[in-house]
């Protein structure tokens, strides 16, 4: 039996997959790490969490399998895209990676635009500077570290720095290089231009390839300390939006999918590099060789439902952990005992600046309208609504660039969620569908493992095989018009409070 290896870095911890041929989940597991926040908007990570992680979790789920190593046949690697991971001259991590949702970097964006140029930054980045993005992040070491960038010798985002210690080797592929900032969107390669104006060194950076490339094999150390089989096969693999696209079949034009991990993102395939003038939400090359994808970014979207468990649901958790359940099932069902619109709360979920569409790192998080009569169940459904109003900005901006989907596929932790979804489906007035696996990232890289370790033909042949879409929820008319109605307030909400976030 052949089997293939999904390994997903994600940031509230790593999951390591073991799937078959028809995308079965044969084995799994998962280890959390700390989030550092050493000041407001602030967030870091140590990527050797990740590789333990990442070596204890493959361990335990060849273990758990009882299968022989040798017959996995491919690794696919998925993680949180645009952190920063800075190597000496010896492969030394040299500071914490500073991690997508970090929002410190306001200044190097305006010196990032400055020094390449607004338009020609959105014709060949195709995205305006963001401060989640990496090219910020190593201008703000540049700027505020020099004694950490004079001995930077190498640049990774983190999958790739797991990649560098299972192999050796110092690649990326073009989905995770797209939330660099550094590549020339379009052609699918660095962009010589932009990495001469900020004067980036491009040996700094890894090659690039497509993501169902073999990018390099697991080597003798790697092996020792994971239980793989030396010279197993490692693919490009995706970042986690890509490959959570790939893992939920979005591979035609017209296909759509949210996710609900830590972030949240309406993500939509395209057959050619399409801009948001605004540039709104992100367009980055796919997993898919020679297409192209469009997304919007909630920053705040899972993190704001944990922020909530961990600040205001102690009993829930103790109840969870009595009844052997998760705390959020037992939290959603309180959020179940209120109506559509959470009787009039208001939940804006800025909690780490907002991308998608507002693009201000300065946002907060708010809650609005409480008054005497309202409880933590109003409060609980409000933070569910808040973060799917942000999914519909995202799903209008993506509607306005023609793309019409016909359903709306659900994934993350929050698709998990019968009530998350029917708040989506409510709120976009479309069918929302479920793959039959919930791995989403995890599962897509290992399908392009798979095409790279010659399993499946394409990535065609790879989504076939392992896409099985469950019963589907259609919206409710009468939350259609409520969310409808209470969209709007949410919307002025931001506008009216933007001076104010300033002024915080
Ligand atoms: C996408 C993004 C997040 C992270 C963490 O642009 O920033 O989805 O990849 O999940």
């Amino acid at each position: 039996m052949e089997y293939l290896l999904g390994i997903d870095i994600g940031t509230s911890g790593t999951k390591t997959v073991l799937f078959d041929h028809a995308g079965n989940a044969v084995a799994s597991s998962t280890r959390e790490y700390p989030l550092y926040q050493p000041q407001i908007g602030w967030a870091e990570q140590d990527p050797l969490d990740w590789w333990h992680a990442v070596c204890e979790t493959i361990k335990e789920v060849i273990y758990k399998s009882s299968i022989a190593k040798e017959d996995i046949k491919g690794i696919g690697l998925s993680g949180q895209m645009h952190g920063l991971v800075m190597l000496d001259k010896d492969g030394k991590v040299l500071r914490k990676s500073i991690i997508w949702c970090d929002q410190r970097t306001e200044k190097e964006c305006d010196e990032i635009t400055k020094r390449v140029g607004k338009d020609r930054l959105m014709q060949i980045t195709a995205n305006p500077a963001l401060t989640g993005f990496t090219a910020s992040k190593i201008l703000w070491v540049r700027n505020n570290e020099p004694e950490t960038y004079d001995k930077c010798r190498k640049i990774l985002l983190p999958k790739d720095y797991i990649r560098y210690m299972l192999t050796g080797e110092f690649a990326t592929e073009v989905s995770d290089a797209s939330g660099m900032q550094l590549l020339d969107i379009a052609h699918r390669k660095w962009s010589e231009e932009v990495l001469q104006k900020l004067e980036i060194p491009k040996e700094y950076l890894a090659d690039v390839y497509e993501s169902v490339v073999v990018t390099g094999k697991v080597n003798q150390k790697a092996a020792e300390l994971t239980g793989l089989m030396t010279g197993t096969k490692v693919a490009g693999g995706a970042g986690d939006q890509a490959a959570g696209g790939i893992g939920n079949g979005i591979i035609k034009e017209g296909l759509v999918s949210t996710m609900i991990g830590t972030s949240g993102v309406v993500f939509a395939h395209l057959d050619r590099p399409m801009i948001d003038d605004k540039g709104r939400v992100h367009t980055f090359c796919h997993a898919v060789p020679g297409a192209w994808h469009v997304m919007g970014v909630t920053q705040g979207a899972g993190l704001s439902l944990k922020w909530f468990r961990d600040n205001f649901c102690d009993s829930e958790i103790s109840a969870a952990k009595f009844m052997n359940i998760d705390p959020y099932v037992l939290m959603t069902k309180q959020a179940e005992c209120t109506s559509a619109g959470s009787r009039g709360v208001i939940y804006l979920p800025y909690m780490m600046g907002e991308r998608s569409p507002h693009l201000n790192p300065k946002a907060k998080g708010v809650f609005f309208g409480i008054t005497a009569s309202h409880s933590k169940n109003d409060m609980l459904r409000a933070v569910l609504e808040g973060v799917s109003y942000s999914l519909a900005d995202c799903m209008d901006i993506i509607r306005g660039m023609g793309i019409t989907p016909n359903q709306v596929m659900a994934s993350g932790g929050g698709g998990k969620s019968e009530l998350w979804r029917q708040i989506q489906a409510d709120m976009f007035n479309s069918t929302i569908c479920t793959n039959k696996s919930t791995e989403g990232g995890a599962l897509g890289v290992a399908l392009l493992a798979g095409v790279g370790a010659g399993i499946y033909k394409n990535i065609e042949e790879a989504c076939s095989a392992a896409i099985n879409i469950n019963e589907k929820q259609e919206p409710i008319a009468g939350n259609v018009a409520t969310y409808k109605r209470y969209h709007k307030i949410y919307q002025k909400l931001y506008y009216d409070l933007k001076d104010s976030f300033e002024l915080l």
